[in-house]
This record gives structure tokens, C-alpha cells and sequence, in this order.
């Protein structure tokens, strides 16, 4: 009976569209922007190790949990999970982990979008008079002078905002197929260049030194907590957007199948970003530390150095900012799946008060690069709060729950049916979702908080 459910909002016209439009919502500033940022705030190779083991045993199953849970509710989170609590004999109030969800997707777009923004701004100064001829130092200076500007963070975040609530308003399964196709192959192969260049830098072997070699003096509670929730951030888990892209999956897909597939493409990305990173901070003898700005303070000085830097430069920001786009979009739709569901709203006027909401929220963010710069909370600006605040703790908070519902609480023949693979892999991924990967979240969780560990 359950299995014949079909979602209101439509569905995938195959797997491989989900599979594209999962790994586009995955791949986006999360690998590039963010994974080199927060691994250079975390000293390097100890934490890319925890990185790689959060993807791989807590990540990994808790993707294949969230796209069973989407497929078998076929609604909105918060309506999924009512349903299947509901199905399963449990409390109704199981919905509230679908509104913790479309928080945090509130919280997440509103900062990823005055990032994004950023990219609008490297694009057309790309395509302007690009970076030839300027300094490490000029690039720097121009990068500061954007933040300085709330006028111009304001508009390119806009800008964003309205383009991401265009796409959800339009349905997200229009042009999206398209979109992403050509875009990630293009992503991944302009990536190569520039860890080709970043090859023939000085710095490559230090770069490769940092990335890999481990140092565990530098892992503290709270770089394990920081990996931890680059893993969720970077997957997209733990909100519900995977879950609602699951909700519109074909029912004979393979679960396993497209969530070992999306999980190794996202890692590929992010790796790839620090091959092509971390050797030109080493070589221009820039700070791996430097936060939030890194990438834009590092790549359009190889941009200005190599060959074709003003073409390719202005191609990776394009690609950039689409792939921002991609995420932002399934930020959003969870909210707007539950409005349209719930509000009789149609999704135009639900993608309006869904973005206007996010933009609201990410006015802080704009304001703390430059007016409310002073304003810390621990040392911590608006937008430092936003970014760390969602992906350390609310994002696997979310999926230590999924997992326990998935795993604890759903009857062995629903989430079988759903998983349907051979006995073997079931029983792996149910042990994973069951012990490995709530266990795991709820340790990094109290050693962060200094109850467990040193
Ligand atoms: N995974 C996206 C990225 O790496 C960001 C994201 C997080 C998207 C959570 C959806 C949900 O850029």
C-alpha cells in the first residue's frame, strides 16, 4: 500500500536525474568554498582524515536513511515524517524534526547566499578587467573592499536569493536535469586545471604535506565536531534536502546504489578543491587560517598568473555560482513543498515568502563583514554563528535523529522494503544507521562539549 504512494509535487523522470539533482544540491560551496576554508581553520590532515571517515561511516548511511524516508512519505519533510511516524506507531511529533529541518535550510540559505553573492562579484570582475597584473596583496585589498560594502553585498545577495527562489518557483525538476548535466562534468574538469596549475606551483609538495599528512596534536573536540558537520554540510544532510528529493525518486531505484554515487562525487569535488587550493597558499605564502575569504583571496591569484587566467577564471566563477545555485535550491524546497502542501499556496507565492524569509535572515550576514563587524558572540560574528551554529549542530542533530528513526523505530519490513538490496547490505547499512553512525554523532557531540575525552 505504501509503496504505491505518489507525491503531489511530481517525480524524478528516472534515477539518473535524482542522482544529478542529489549531487547538485551536494556539490556547491560546501567543497569549494567551505571544505578548504574550515581545513585550513583545523590544521590540515588529521582533520580531512575525520572528514573522510564522517562521509564514509556516518555520511553514507544516513543519505540512504533520509532517501528512504523521502521516498516512502512522498511529501514535504515535515508531512513525511508525520506520515510515517503515524505508519510506524509512533508520535506525530516526529513532524518537528521536519521543521528543524526547514530552519536550518532557512538559516543555511540565508549565509550561503551572501556567499554566493560573492561569486556574482568575481564573475564580473573576471569578465571586467580580470586580475592581471594585480598582487597577492591588491587581490586581498579588493576582497576586503567587497566585504567593506553593504550596499554591494546586499544587491549581489539579492540577486542570488531572487535567482534561487525563480528556480523553486518554477518546479525544480524544470531545467534542472540540464543544468546540472553539463555543469558538473564542466566543474570537475576546469577543478583538474586548476590542481594541474596548482601542480606546477612551489608549494604543491607542502600543500600535499598539509592536506594529507596527519598531525593529531591539531585535532581538538572542536575540530572533530568542525569535520563532523563539513561531512553533513557538504552531503547535504540532516535538513531534509535530500529527503525531499528522495520523495520524488522513482520507486525501483536503487537507494544504495545512487547514495554511494553521490556521496563519492561530493568527496571528489572537495578534495579536488584542496589539491587546487593549499599548494597556492603555500606558494604566495598566504595563511591556510585565513577563514572565510580563502578561496577568494588565493584562486584569482593563480587566475592572474596562468595562462588563460581571465577565460578560465571567469568560467570558474560561472561554474561556481551555478553550482551555489544547485544548493540553494534545495535548500529552499523543503519549506516550499510544506507550504504549497499545507498553506494551499501555489509555488510561486510559497517560493516568494520562502525567499524572502532566507534573505531577511541573511541580512545579518551582510551586515557583519562590515556595519556589525563588532558585534561577536564568543568571537563569533553574525555570519560565523550562522555557518558553524547549522552545520556543527543542527545539521547532525538532524541525522542523529533520522538515524534513530530509520533505525530504531521504523519496522525491519519497511525500511527492508525501501533499502531492497540483498540480505548482506541491509544488514549493513542497518548496523551503520543503527549504532555506528548515531553513536559517532553523539560522541563527537560530548567530546566537543569536553564531557567525554580531553
Ligand atoms: N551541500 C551543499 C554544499 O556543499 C550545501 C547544502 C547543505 C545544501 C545542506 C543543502 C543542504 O554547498
Amino acid at each position: 500500500m505504501t509503496a504505491t504512494r505518489t507525491s503531489i509535487h511530481g517525480q524524478w523522470s528516472s534515477r539518473w536525474v535524482f542522482i544529478l539533482a542529489a549531487t547538485g544540491s551536494a556539490v556547491g560551496l560546501g567543497n569549494i568554498w567551505r571544505f578548504p576554508y574550515v581545513t585550513g581553520e583545523n590544521g590540515g590532515g588529521a582533520f580531512v582524515l575525520v572528514y573522510l571517515l564522517c562521509v564514509a561511516l556516518i555520511g553514507i548511511p544516513i543519505m540512504m536513511a533520509e532517501i528512504l524516508l523521502g521516498r516512502r512519505g512522498r511529501q514535504s519533510p515535515i508531512n513525511t515524517m508525520r506520515t510515517l511516524a503515524i505508519e510506524e506507531k509512533q508520535s506525530s511529533h516526529w513532524s518537528l524534526l521536519g521543521w528543524m529541518g526547514v530552519i536550518a535550510g532557512f538559516l543555511i540559505l540565508s549565509f550561503y547566499s551572501v556567499v554566493a553573492g560573492w561569486t556574482i562579484f568575481y564573475i564580473i570582475q573576471n569578465a571586467g578587467t580580470g586580475f592581471d597584473g594585480l598582487s597577492a596583496e591588491d587581490i586581498s585589498a579588493l576582497f576586503d573592499s567587497l566585504l567593506a560594502s553593504p550596499q554591494t553585498l546586499l544587491l549581489l545577495h539579492t540577486a542570488f536569493m531572487f535567482l534561487t527562489a525563480l528556480v523553486v518557483s518554477l518546479g525544480v525538476k524544470s531545467g534542472l536535469e540540464r543544468a546540472v548535466k553539463f555543469l558538473m562534468p564542466s566543474l570537475f574538469i576546469l577543478l583538474l586545471i586548476m590542481v594541474g596549475y596548482a601542480i606546477s606551483t612551489e608549494g604543491f609538495s607542502d600543500g600535499l604535506r598539509y592536506m594529507f599528512e596527519p598531525d593529531f596534536s591539531k585535532l581538538s573536540g572542536s575540530s572533530i565536531l568542525a569535520a563532523m558537520g563539513q561531512a553533513f554540510f557538504s552531503l547535504s544532510l540532516g535538513m531534509g534536502a535530500i529527503m525531499v528529493y528522495g520523495s520524488y525518486l522513482p520507486s525501483n531505484a536503487s537507494i544504495v546504489n545512487t547514495s554511494i554515487t553521490i556521496a563519492f562525487a561530493d568527496t571528489c569535488v572537495a578534495i579536488l578543491a584542496g589539491l587546487a587550493i593549499f599548494p597556492l597558499v603555500f606558494t604566495y605564502g598566504l595563511e591556510p587560517s585565513s577563514g572565510a575569504g580563502l578561496i577568494f583571496v588565493t584562486l584569482p591569484v593563480a587566475f592572474s598568473q596562468m595562462p588563460l587566467g581571465q577565460i578560465l577564471g571567469t568560467a570558474f566563477f560561472v561554474l561556481l555560482m551555478f553550482a551555489a545555485w544547485t544548493s540553494s535550491i534545495s535548500l529552499l524546497e523543503p519549506a516550499v513543498a510544506w507550504l504549497s502542501e499545507n498553506q494551499n499556496m501555489t509555488r510561486v507565492k510559497a517560493s516568494i515568502v520562502a525567499g524572502v524569509i532566507a534573505w531577511v535572515l541573511g541580512l545579518g550576514s551582510v551586515l557583519s563583514f562590515n556595519l556589525w563587524e563588532d558585534y561577536t558572540f564568543y568571537g563569533m560574528t553574525y555570519f560565523d554563528v550562522m555557518d558553524k551554529f547549522t552545520s556543527n549542530i543542527l545539521l547532525p542533530l538532524g541525522g542523529l535523529l533520522i538515524a534513530i528513526f530509520a533505525g530504531w523505530l521504523m519496522r525491519r519490513q519497511s525500511s527492508q522494503q525501501e533499502i531492497a538490496t540483498s540480505g548482506f547490505f541491509y544488514a549493513v547499512w542497518k548496523f551503520l544507521v543503527r549504532v555506528v553512525a548515531p553513536l559517532g554523532v553523539s560522541l563527537v557531540f560530548l567530546n566537543a562539549i569536553g564531557v567525554i575525552g580531553g
